[in-house]
């Protein structure tokens, strides 16, 4: 195994859009978030209206739901206060420049992605902004990688799973690995998080990566 201390981005033209459900784990958006703006990408967020509980839940913290009040948050949980761009949107507002195909990304990343969402994807069901710019990535085959969080999954899971997968859409469970040797919550979230990231062609996060039995 070596360190990768790789900063390389593959491109920060257009910017990505980072959903974030109401599953649990909201860590990986924050992880994902403070890499991505640290490597200087311009971020588009959307967090779905579960999020807030989620937050309540596990942190004992109320997100904002006003967007300049948003961005400081997201940056604060980040610890980022300068590098990158952050944008955040109201979940509810589908009349948002993340919500149309004319609008050029990156790509979108759904971390953590819930069972509901991935449900509502699977049938092209669009009730939200997140919904809605995910499913916007799907018709204009962009990459759209999803995160999702649960245990156990149902047969009905497993299903939009698979229809999603079929449909090009990249599945990366929050399953870490441990031949890293991980020696924090942060090591093991970031591996995952380094996984979806790998799917964008993104590398910005140093974890170890396996170069081959030694
Ligand atoms: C504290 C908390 C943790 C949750 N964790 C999960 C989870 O890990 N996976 C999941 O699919 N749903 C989870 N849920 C349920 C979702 O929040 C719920 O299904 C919600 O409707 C999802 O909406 P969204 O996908 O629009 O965010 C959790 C809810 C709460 C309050």
């Amino acid at each position: 195994m070596s360190k990768s201390t790789s900063n390389r981005v593959s491109n920060h033209t257009y910017p990505l859009i980072l959903g974030v459900t109401g599953a649990s784990g909201l860590i990986y958006a924050v992880r994902a978030l403070k890499y991505l703006l640290a490597a200087d990408y311009q971020v588009e967020l959307v967090a779905s209206k579960s999020t807030y509980m989620v937050w309540q839940a596990e942190q004992d913290i109320k997100m904002p739901s006003e967007a300049a009040a948003q961005e400081q948050f997201w940056r604060e949980q980040a610890g980022v206060s300068n590098s990158g761009t952050l944008r955040c949107h109201p979940w509810s507002d589908v009349g948002a420049g993340i919500a149309s195909g004319s609008f050029r990304t990156l790509g979108m990343i759904v971390m953590p992605c819930s069972m509901s969402t991935v449900a509502k994807l699977a049938v092209g069901l669009s009730s939200d902004l997140l919904e809605r710019a995910a499913d916007v990535q799907m018709k204009e085959g962009r990459k759209l990688v999803i995160v999702p969080r649960e245990t156990p999954f149902s047969l009905i899971h497993l299903r939009n799973l698979t229809v999603l997968a079929e449909a090009g859409v990249r599945v990366v469970p929050a399953i870490p690995a441990w031949y890293h040797k991980p020696q924090s919550i942060e090591d093991l979230v970031d591996f995952v998080v380094a996984r979806a990231l790998d799917q964008l062609d993104i590398d910005c996060i140093p974890i170890q990566r396996w170069q081959g039995h030694r």
